[in-house]
C-alpha cells in the first residue's frame, strides 16, 4: 500500500514537472515591427500567415529544430522562420514552436512582421524574404545578476569557450548550426556555453553574427555570471551552471583539444586542473590530427605483437595512446587515389559521425606516403569470432543477439538518414561488427568507401567493393548501390546472427551453396520464425 502511494507520488511529481517544464507562458522578449506594415483582419495577408501557421505545428519533420516556409502570392507572401536550441527535443521544439505561434500572433494582431524568443525557440516571420539573410536586430541581452570570480580568469576562459564553440558551430551543416560545452576548473566556476546561427546563414555569415554578439558581452553581461544575447540570425549564452540537455548535443563530437579552451594565463597552475569533461569536448582538425611519430609510439612500431589483423582496407593494430587510451590503428593500404586534402576532408566529415553503435573515429595520421585512421578500441572482436564458431557462438544467447542486431539496425539508420552525410557502408558484414564490453554492436569501417574516393553521388560504379554473399545482386552484376544494397547486407546479417550459419559456409560440399539459398530450401517462412525468431520478438527490427 505505502508503496503503490509512493509510486502515484512520484508519478504525480513527474507529470507535474513534465507540465511545468513545458508549460510556456510568456515569451522571454518578443517584437512586433509596427514600422515594417500593418495587414487588417481577414485580408489575404492574415489568411495566408494563418494557414502557414497552422502548417508549422502540424508538420511533424522538425527534427532537427529548424523550419522555414512561405506560403502566399506576391505581396501577400509570408515567409516564416522557427528555429529550437539545438539541444530541444522534436516533441519540445514542437510544443515550443506551437505556442510561440499562438504568442506571437496574439501580441502583434496586426504587424506583418513579428519576432518572439522563448528559452527553447525562437519565431518569426514577415513579408520580406527572412531566407538566406543575416539579422543583427532586434536583439536583446539577459543576464545573471550573480557576479563571476576571478573577473580576468573567467573572461579568458569564457572568451576561449565561445570561441572554440563558435568554430564548431559554423562548420555545421544545413539544418543545424549549433554548439555547446562546458569546462570546468577549480578556480573559477565550471562554464557551460552554447552558440547557434539559423542553418540557413553561411559559414561566414554565422561566424560574423557570433563574433559580433560576442564583442558585446562589455555591455551586455560583463563580470557577470551568466549571460546572453540573442539576434535574429544568432545567439549565444554562457552560465554557471548547466542549461542544456548535454545528452542531446549531437554536434560537436567529443574528444579533446583542451589546449584550445585553456587560458593561456598561468597555464602551468591551471592546465592541469582545467579539465574539459570526455562526453563534451570540441574538436578540430588540429586535435584529429595525430604524428606519424605518435603513433610509431603507441603501437610499438607496428610491431607483430600489436597486429591484430587485416582488414580490407590493410593491416590493424592495437596501440596506446600517450593519455593511456587504448586504440586500434588502421594502416591503410596506398592505394588511394586521393589528394591528401581530400583525404583529410573526408577524414573530418566521417569523424563528426557519432553514435554508440559506431566504431569511433579518434584521429588520423598524413604523413609523407602513410595514411592512418586511430579508432576506439573495441575490447570483445568482431561478431564472426563468436557466431560462426560453435563454442563461443553459445555466449550469444538470445537476449544478446536481439541486442546485437538491434544496435546494428540503429547505427546503420544513423549512417543512412539520421547523420549529416548519407553513408552507404557497402561492406556491412560479421567481421565488420564489432562488440564492446558490455556485448554491445558497433559498426566498423564507415566511410571507407568515402576515404578512397569511390563516387558516390552516381548511382552506379565500376569498382565494386563489398564481400560476395552479402552484396545485393544489383550491386554485384551491375555496381548499382544505395541505402537498399546495405539493408540487403544487413538481412543476410541478421540471417547469420539468428541462424549461426555462415553466408557462404559451403564450398567443401557438392550442394554448395549461400546462406539464403540453405534458408529458403530449409525453412518455409513459419519454420524459420517458429525456430529461431519465436524469441527474437522484435520483427520490426527487419
Ligand atoms: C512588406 O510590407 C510593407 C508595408 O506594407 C511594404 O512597404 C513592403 O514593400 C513589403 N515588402 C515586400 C517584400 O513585399
Ligand atoms: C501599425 O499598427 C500599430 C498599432 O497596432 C501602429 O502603432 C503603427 O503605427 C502602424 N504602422 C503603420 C506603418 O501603419
Ligand atoms: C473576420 O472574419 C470572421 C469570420 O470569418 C468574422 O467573424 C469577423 O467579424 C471578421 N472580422 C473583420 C474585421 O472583418
Ligand atoms: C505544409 O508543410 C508541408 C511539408 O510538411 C509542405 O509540403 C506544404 O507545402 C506546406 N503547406 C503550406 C500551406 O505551407
Ligand atoms: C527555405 O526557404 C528558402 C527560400 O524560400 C528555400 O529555398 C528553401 O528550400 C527552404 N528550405 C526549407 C527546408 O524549407
Ligand atoms: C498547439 O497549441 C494549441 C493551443 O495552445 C493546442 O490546442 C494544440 O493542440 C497545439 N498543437 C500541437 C500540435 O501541439
Ligand atoms: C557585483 O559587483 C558590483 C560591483 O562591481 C556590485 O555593485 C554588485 O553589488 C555585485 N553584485 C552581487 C550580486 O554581488
Ligand atoms: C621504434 O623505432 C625507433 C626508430 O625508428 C627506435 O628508436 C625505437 O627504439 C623503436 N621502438 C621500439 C619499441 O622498437
Ligand atoms: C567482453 O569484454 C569484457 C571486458 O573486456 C569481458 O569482461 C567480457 O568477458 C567479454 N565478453 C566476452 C563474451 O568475451
Ligand atoms: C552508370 O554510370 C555510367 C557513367 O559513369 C553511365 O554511362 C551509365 O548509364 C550508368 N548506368 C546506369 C544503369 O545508371
Amino acid at each position: 500500500m505505502v508503496s503503490r502511494m509512493t509510486l502515484f507520488l512520484c508519478m504525480l511529481v513527474m507529470l507535474l514537472t513534465i507540465s511545468q517544464s513545458y508549460a510556456q507562458t510568456s515569451f522571454l522578449r518578443n517584437f512586433c515591427m509596427n514600422d515594417k506594415g500593418n495587414y487588417t483582419a481577414n485580408s489575404t495577408y492574415h489568411n495566408n500567415l494563418n494557414t502557414l501557421l497552422s502548417n508549422l505545428s502540424s508538420n511533424t519533420d522538425i527534427d532537427y529544430g529548424f523550419y522555414n516556409f512561405s506560403y502566399g502570392q506576391d505581396s501577400n507572401t509570408v515567409n516564416a522562420i522557427g528555429l529550437c536550441r539545438g539541444d530541444v527535443k522534436p516533441d519540445a521544439c514542437r510544443r515550443c514552436l506551437n505556442d510561440s505561434k499562438v504568442l506571437l500572433t496574439q501580441l502583434c494582431p496586426n504587424q506583418k512582421e513579428a519576432i518572439g524568443w522563448y528559452d527553447q525557440c525562437m519565431l518569426r516571420y514577415s513579408n520580406r524574404s527572412l531566407f538566406n539573410t543575416m539579422e543583427t536586430s532586434p536583439n536583446f541581452y539577459l543576464w545573471n545578476p550573480g557576479n563571476a570570480t576571478d573577473i580576468d580568469q573567467f573572461n579568458q576562459v569564457l572568451r576561449n569557450l565561445l570561441d572554440s564553440l563558435i568554430g564548431q558551430a559554423t562548420l555545421g551543416n544545413s539544418q543545424r548550426k549549433f554548439a555547446a560545452a562546458h569546462v570546468s576548473g577549480s578556480v573559477f566556476q565550471t562554464i557551460y556555453g552554447l552558440v547557434q546561427c539559423t542553418p540557413d546563414l553561411s559559414e561566414q555569415d554565422c561566424s560574423a553574427c557570433l563574433t559580433g554578439a560576442i564583442s558585446e558581452i562589455p555591455q551586455c553581461c560583463d563580470g557577470k555570471k551568466g549571460g546572453r544575447i540573442l539576434r535574429p540570425s544568432c545567439n549565444f549564452r554562457y552560465e554557471v551552471y548547466s542549461f542544456y540537455d548535454p545528452t542531446n548535443v549531437k554536434i560537436p563530437p567529443a574528444s579533446a583539444p583542451k589546449v584550445s579552451v585553456l587560458p593561456p594565463l598561468s597555464t602551468d597552475t591551471l592546465s592541469t586542473e582545467v579539465e574539459a569533461e570526455k562526453d563534451e569536448e570540441i574538436r578540430s582538425s588540429e586535435t584529429l590530427q595525430l604524428d606519424f611519430s605518435t603513433i610509431m609510439t603507441a603501437t610499438n612500431n607496428f610491431s607483430d605483437a600489436n597486429r591484430l589483423g587485416q582488414g580490407g582496407f590493410g593491416p590493424v593494430y592495437k596501440g596506446k595512446l600517450s593519455n593511456g587510451q587504448d586504440v586500434a590503428v588502421k594502416r591503410l593500404s596506398k592505394n588511394s587515389l586521393q589528394g591528401d586534402i581530400e583525404f583529410k576532408n573526408e577524414v573530418m566529415l566521417v569523424a563528426k559521425l557519432q553514435h554508440r553503435n559506431l566504431v569511433k573515429l579518434i584521429g588520423f595520421c598524413l604523413e609523407r606516403t602513410e595514411r592512418l585512421l586511430v579508432y576506439e578500441f573495441v575490447p570483445n572482436k568482431s561478431l564472426d569470432f563468436f557466431i560462426f564458431d560453435e563454442v563461443r557462438r553459445v555466449q550469444l544467447d538470445w537476449e544478446k543477439r536481439h541486442k546485437i542486431i538491434g544496435g546494428i539496425a540503429r547505427g546503420l539508420l544513423y549512417l543512412h538518414q539520421d547523420s549529416r552525410l548519407t553513408i552507404i557502408h557497402r561492406d556491412l558484414k560479421a567481421s565488420n561488427i564489432l562488440l564492446d564490453a558490455e556485448m554491445c554492436s558497433k559498426i566498423s569501417d564507415f566511410g571507407m568507401a568515402r576515404l578512397f574516393e569511390v563516387d558516390q553521388t552516381q548511382d552506379n560504379t565500376s569498382r565494386v567493393v563489398g564481400t560476395y554473399g552479402y552484396m545485393a545482386p544489383e550491386y554485384v552484376f551491375r555496381g548499382q548501390f544505395s541505402v537498399k544494397s546495405d539493408v540487403y547486407s544487413f538481412g543476410v546479417l541478421v540471417l547469420e546472427i539468428v541462424t549461426g550459419q555462415k553466408n557462404s559456409w559451403a564450398c567443401r560440399e557438392e550442394n554448395e551453396g549461400d546462406l539464403l539459398t540453405y534458408v529458403s530450401n530449409n525453412y518455409c517462412f513459419n519454420d524459420l520464425f517458429s525456430l529461431s525468431l519465436e524469441r527474437l520478438d522484435s520483427i520490426s527490427l527487419l
